[in-house]
C-alpha cells in the first residue's frame, strides 16, 4: 500500500515508518518538525535500506497536503501529527485545540476529495478519563480527559466516529496507547523531546546520562503495592507493529473501531527504575517527591480486543524496554 504518515518523524511515527517499510509498503512522511529532528528521516533510511518520500509541511496546510495527495496515490493514512505535551496543553489550550483539531479535519477533507477511506489514528488511554475502573476496556465511556491535550484526543475520536456515521464505507481505527517507552534496537531512533522531559523514561535517560541530576518520583503514598503509580508501559516497537496490524485490518474493513494497545500489565515507577538499574548495571539517583497534579494512581489495558481483532500482542519485556531506552539515551544529542 501507499501509506501517508503524518508526524512520521516523531517518536512513535518513526518506529512505525520503519515497520511499514520493512513490510514492503511505500511510505510518504509529512512532518512540520516542530517536535522532531530532520536526521530521523536519514536514520530510518539507514535502518531499512529503503527510500521514502518526506515533506516538511504542516498537515493543516490544505494546499500543500492536497499537492501530496495529487502526486502520490495514497491508499491509507496513519495520523500521528499533533502536539502532545500534557502540561504545555494546560498553559496553551488554544494552540492545542487549533493544531490538533485543524490538522485532523484538513486531513479528512483532503482524504475525502481523493477518495482515500482508510485511517489509523493515534489516540491515547487518556480518553478513559479519571472515572473508569482499570483495566480499561474499549466499551467503557471514553469521553473525558484531564488536560486539553487529552481532550483533543477525545474530540478527534468523536469527529472520526461522526465522520464514519456519515460515510459508512470509511474505516477509522482509533488506537488508544498506554505508555510507550523503549527505542529502536539500532540505537538510532528513540524518544528525544525538546527541553526537560515530562515523561518518565526520557527523564530517566537524561539522569542516567548525567544530564539531569536526579529523578523525582511523583508520589510514594498512593494506594498501590509500593506506593508509586502503576502504568502499562509498552515497547515502542510493539506499538509500531500494532499500527501495521491496524492498517492491514483497516484495508479489509469499514466502520470505526477503538482498540487499546498495551501489555495488560501494570508496572510501578519504582519497579521500572529498579529494572532500569539492573539491566543497565547502574544506580539512578532519585528522590520520592510530592504527587503530580492530575496523575492517576494506576491504570492498564485490557488488551484482549487487539489480540482478537488484529492478532497483535506485545512481545517485549520491561527489561527490553529499559535496555533499548538506555542504548538510545546514552548517545542522544539532547
Ligand atoms: C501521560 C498522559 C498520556 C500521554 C502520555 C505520553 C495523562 C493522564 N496521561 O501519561 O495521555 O499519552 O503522558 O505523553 O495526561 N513520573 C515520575 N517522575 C517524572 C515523570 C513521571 O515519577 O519525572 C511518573 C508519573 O507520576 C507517572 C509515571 O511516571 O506515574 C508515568 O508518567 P508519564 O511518563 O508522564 O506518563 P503518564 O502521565 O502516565
Amino acid at each position: 500500500m501507499n501509506v501517508l504518515v503524518t508526524g512520521g518523524a516523531g517518536y512513535i511515527g518513526s518506529h512505525t515508518v520503519v515497520e511499514l517499510l520493512r513490510s514492503g509498503h511505500e511510505v510518504v512522511v509529512v512532518d512540520d518538525l516542530s517536535n522532531a529532528k530532520i536526521e530521523v528521516i536519514d536514520r530510518i533510511k539507514e535502518i531499512t535500506g529503503k527510500r521514502l518520500h518526506f515533506y516538511w509541511i504542516d498537515c493543516a496546510d490544505k494546499e500543500k497536503l492536497w499537492d501530496i495527495f495529487r502526486n502520490h496515490s495514497v491508499d491509507a493514512v496513519i495520523h500521528f501529527a499533533g502536539f502532545k505535551a500534557v502540561g504545555e496543553s494546560v498553559q496553551k489550550p488554544l494552540q492545542y485545540y487549533r493544531n490538533n483539531l485543524d490538522s485532523t479535519m484538513t486531513l479528512l477533507e483532503v482524504m475525502e476529495e481523493f477518495g482515500c477511506k482508510k485511517l489509523v489514528f493515534s489516540s491515547s488511554a487518556t480518553v478513559y478519563g479519571p472515572n473508569n475502573p482499570h483495566p480499561y476496556k474499549e466499551d467503557m465511556p471514553a469521553i473525558q480527559s484531564s488536560s486539553p491535550y487529552g481532550w483533543t484526543k477525545v474530540m478527534i475520536e468523536r469527529i472520526l466516529t461522526d465522520y464514519v456515521t456519515a460515510h459508512p464505507d470509511f474505516c477509522a481505527i482509533l488506537l488508544r496507547y498506554f505508555n510507550p517507552i523503549g527505542a529502536h534496537e539500532s540505537g538510532l531512533l528513540g524518544d528525544d523531546p525538546n527541553g526537560i522531559p515530562n515523561n518518565l523514561m526520557p527523564f530517566i535517560g537524561r539522569v542516567a546520562a548525567g544530564k539531569l541530576e536526579k529523578l523525582t518520583i511523583f508520589g510514594g503514598d498512593y494506594d498501590t503495592p509500593d506506593g508509586t503509580c502503576q502504568r502499562d508501559y509498552l515497547h515502542v516497537v510493539d506499538l509500531a507493529v500494532g499500527h501495521l496490524k491496524a492498517l492491514e485490518y483497516a484495508a479489509k474493513h469499514e466502520g470505526v473501531e477503538a482498540i487499546n494497545l498495551g501489555t495488560g500489565n501494570g508496572i510501578s515507577v519504582l519497579e521500572l527504575v529498579t529494572a532500569f538499574e539492573k539491566v543497565n548495571n547502574m544506580k539512578l539517583p532519585y528522590v520520592i517527591g510530592p504527587r503530580r497534579d492530575g496523575d492517576l494512581p494506576a491504570f492498564w489495558a485490557d488488551a484482549t480486543k487487539a489480540k482478537e481483532l488484529l492478532g497483535w500482542e506485545a512481545t517485549h519485556t520491561v527489561e527490553d524496554m529499559c535496555r533499548s531506552s538506555w542504548n538510545f539515551a546514552k548517545n542522544a544529542s539532547t
